[in-house]
C-alpha cells in the first residue's frame, strides 16, 4: 500500500492529514481512504507546514543554526516537524454506486495514493465522448474519461485556457474520436486551418475520414469542396448581430429584400438613388458590402473581388453542408483566408442554416432519430461577447440559449471567458478548463462551473500544457484530465494496423 498520511483534523471544507516522511504529494493529487463499506476519494487542494515546536522557538533555533555552529538536532526531527496536506472529499464509492460524500472518513484513517482500480467504476456510456485520461496531480492514470456525448454536446461545451495551453490539440482529439461515432454532426469553423491536416496529421487521416469528413476551403486541395456562396442564399438576418449596422442601414436592407428576395444585395450595389433611402445610407452599404462580399459595380456591371461570394455558383452550398451535418458528418470550414468579420458571417450563415433546419424538423416531429449537431467556434467572445450581444443577439447567442431544444449545441473556445455574459457561461454545461494564469478569468470559470471548484483556483493556475479540469452537469465530480497529444494517436494507430496485418496475414504496408 502506498500510504501518504493519516487524518489528524479538519472538517467538510478541508480534511487535514499529516504527511508520512519521505513522501511527496502534489496539489491536485487524488488520494483514497478505505472504509469497511467503501472508500472515499479525496483531492489535495493545499499543503502547509506543521510543527510541534512553537513558532518562536523554531525561529530562534533556525537563527542559531544559520549564524553559528550548533547541534540542534530537534529541529531536524521528523516526528516534531512535518507537512500537513489539506484534502477535499470528492466522492464516496461503494460496490453498488458512487455519490458525493455526506459523512467524513474515520479519524486517524490511513490515506493512500489512488490506483487505477479505484476508478474502475467510471464506465463508458453509450454514445461516448472521449476527453482524455484521468490525472492525479501530474501523474497520468490509465483510465479513459468518457461522458454521454449527445447530452454534453447539445448542452454546450466551453474550452478555456491561456494561449498555447492545448485548446486546439484538445479539439483535435475530441473531433477525431467522434469520427468513430454516428450520433453527432460537427461543424468546425477553422480560422487557422489546423484541423483537416492539409500539411500535417489531422482529421483527414482518420480511417473513417473518406465517408465522414467534408472539407470546404476557398482554395481546396484535390477532393475537397470549394467554399463559395451564391448571394441569393444570403438573407438580411445573417448580417444582424455580426456586421455592425445602423437602424437606417437595416431598414434599407429590408426594403430591398422585400422588393426582391434573391437579388437584394446586387440591387443595393447597382442603385444610384432611391426614393425611400438616403444616398449616404446607400453609399455606406455599398462600401460595407464591398468589404464583406467583395462585390462592386462599374457602369452597371457587377464584379467580385474574390471567389467566396458569387452570383453564379454556390447556390446549394448551405444546403449541402447542412445535409452532411444531418447525416452525422464532420464539416470543416477553412476560414483562414477570410477576414474576421467575413469569417463570422460565414460561420453564422451555416449556423443559421443548421438551426432553422433542426427547428423545422422538431416542429414536424422528425428530430428524434437525427444526430445532434455541434458547432465549434474559436475565439468565441467575437460572437458571444457581452459587447456583441448587447448590440442585439445573433445566431450563436440564440443557439447558446435555446439550441439544446433542437439538438444543436456549441463548442466555444476562448482565452477570455470573462467576456462572455454570465447567463451564457452558466448555460455551457460542460467546461474544460486548462491552464489559466489570469485570476479574473479563473473566477469567471469557477463561478459558472457545474461543480463547486472554488478551491481549485490555484490548481487551475498551475495546470501544465495538456492538463485540464473537466466540470460538467453530466459528471458527478470535477475530473482532472490529461489530454493526449494528437500526433501520438497515429503512432498507436500504426501499431494497431500492424497487429491486424499479422492476424490476417495480409501485408497492408
Ligand atoms: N495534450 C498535450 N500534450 C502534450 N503537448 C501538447 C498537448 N496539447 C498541446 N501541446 C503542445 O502545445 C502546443 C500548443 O498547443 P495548442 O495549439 O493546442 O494550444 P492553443 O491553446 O490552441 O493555443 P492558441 O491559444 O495559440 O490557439 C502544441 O503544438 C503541442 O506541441
Ligand atoms: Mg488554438
Amino acid at each position: 500500500m502506498d500510504i501518504v498520511g493519516k487524518i489528524v483534523s479538519g472538517d467538510f471544507s478541508g480534511i487535514i492529514i499529516r504527511q508520512k516522511t519521505g513522501i511527496d504529494v502534489e496539489l491536485g493529487e487524488l488520494l483514497v481512504t478505505k472504509e469497511k463499506n467503501g472508500y472515499f476519494i479525496l483531492q489535495v487542494f493545499d499543503i502547509s507546514y506543521g510543527s510541534q515546536i512553537p513558532e518562536r522557538i523554531r525561529s530562534l533555533a533556525a537563527g542559531l543554526k544559520l549564524e553559528e555552529e550548533s547541534n540542534l538536532s530537534f529541529l531536524d526531527n521528523e516526528l516534531s516537524n512535518f507537512i500537513l496536506i489539506i484534502l477535499k472529499p470528492i466522492l464516496f464509492v461503494n460496490p453498488n454506486r458512487y455519490h458525493l460524500p455526506k459523512k467524513l472518513p474515520k479519524f486517524f484513517s490511513e490515506v493512500e495514493r489512488i490506483k487505477e482500480e479505484d476508478l474502475r467504476f467510471l464506465d463508458r456510456p453509450k454514445k461516448p465522448l472521449y476527453f482524455g485520461k484521468i490525472r492525479s496531480g501530474s501523474r497520468v492514470l490509465e483510465i479513459e474519461v468518457f461522458l454521454k456525448g449527445e447530452e454534453v454536446l447539445t448542452h454546450h461545451v466551453l474550452i478555456s485556457a491561456s494561449t498555447g495551453k492545448g485548446k486546439s490539440n484538445l479539439v483535435k482529439v475530441l473531433t477525431y474520436n467522434l469520427l468513430n461515432e454516428n450520433y453527432a454532426g460537427l461543424l468546425v469553423i477553422d480560422p487557422h486551418d489546423e484541423y483537416y491536416g492539409r500539411t500535417k496529421k489531422g482529421l483527414k487521416d482518420h480511417p473513417n475520414a473518406i465517408n465522414k469528413v467534408v472539407y470546404y476551403s476557398t482554395n481546396p486541395p484535390p477532393g475537397a469542396s470549394t467554399l463559395v456562396l451564391d448571394l441569393k442564399t444570403i438573407k438580411p438576418w445573417h448580417l444582424t448581430g455580426i456586421v455592425s449596422l445602423t437602424e437606417a442601414q437595416i431598414e434599407c436592407i429590408y426594403l430591398f429584400y422585400n422588393r426582391d428576395k434573391d437579388n437584394w444585395i446586387e440591387n443595393i450595389i447597382l442603385a444610384e438613388k432611391d426614393d425611400k433611402v438616403s444616398v449616404v445610407t446607400l453609399d455606406v452599404l455599398k462600401r460595407k458590402f464591398n468589404n464583406i462580399f467583395g462585390i462592386s459595380s462599374e457602369n452597371g456591371v457587377i464584379s467580385f473581388r474574390n471567389n467566396l461570394f458569387s452570383n453564379s455558383s454556390g447556390i446549394s452550398t448551405i444546403k449541402n453542408v447542412v445535409d452532411c451535418l444531418e447525416n452525422g458528418k464532420t464539416v470543416i470550414l477553412d476560414t483562414s483566408k477570410l477576414g474576421g468579420e467575413v469569417e463570422l458571417l460565414i460561420g453564422g450563415i451555416f449556423a443559421e442554416g443548421i438551426f432553422s433546419r433542426y427547428r423545422d424538423l422538431s416542429f414536424k416531429g422528425h428530430l428524434q432519430n437525427k444526430p445532434c449537431i455541434s458547432i465549434i467556434i474559436e475565439e468565441a467572445p467575437r460572437v458571444l461577447g457581452k459587447d456583441v450581444l448587447d448590440k442585439g443577439t445573433n445566431i450563436f447567442g440564440t443557439i447558446a440559449r435555446e439550441g439544446r431544444k433542437f439538438k444543436v449545441g456549441l463548442v466555444a473556445i476562448t482565452q477570455l471567458p470573462s467576456l462572455i455574459p454570465k447567463e451564457i457561461l452558466a448555460n455551457m454545461n460542460t467546461k474544460i478548463i486548462m491552464g489559466t494564469e489570469m485570476s479574473n478569468e479563473r473566477s469567471a470559470l469557477i463561478e459558472s462551473s457545474p461543480q463547486d471548484i472554488s478551491e481549485e483556483s490555484r490548481n487551475i493556475a498551475s495546470l501544465d500544457i495538456g492538463e485540464a479540469l473537466l466540470t460538467s452537469t453530466f459528471s458527478k465530480l470535477a475530473v482532472p484530465l490529461k489530454i493526449p497529444l494528437f500526433e501520438d494517436i497515429f503512432t498507436k494507430n500504426k501499431s494497431f494496423v500492424k497487429d491486424k496485418t499479422t492476424i490476417r496475414g495480409v501485408d497492408l504496408e
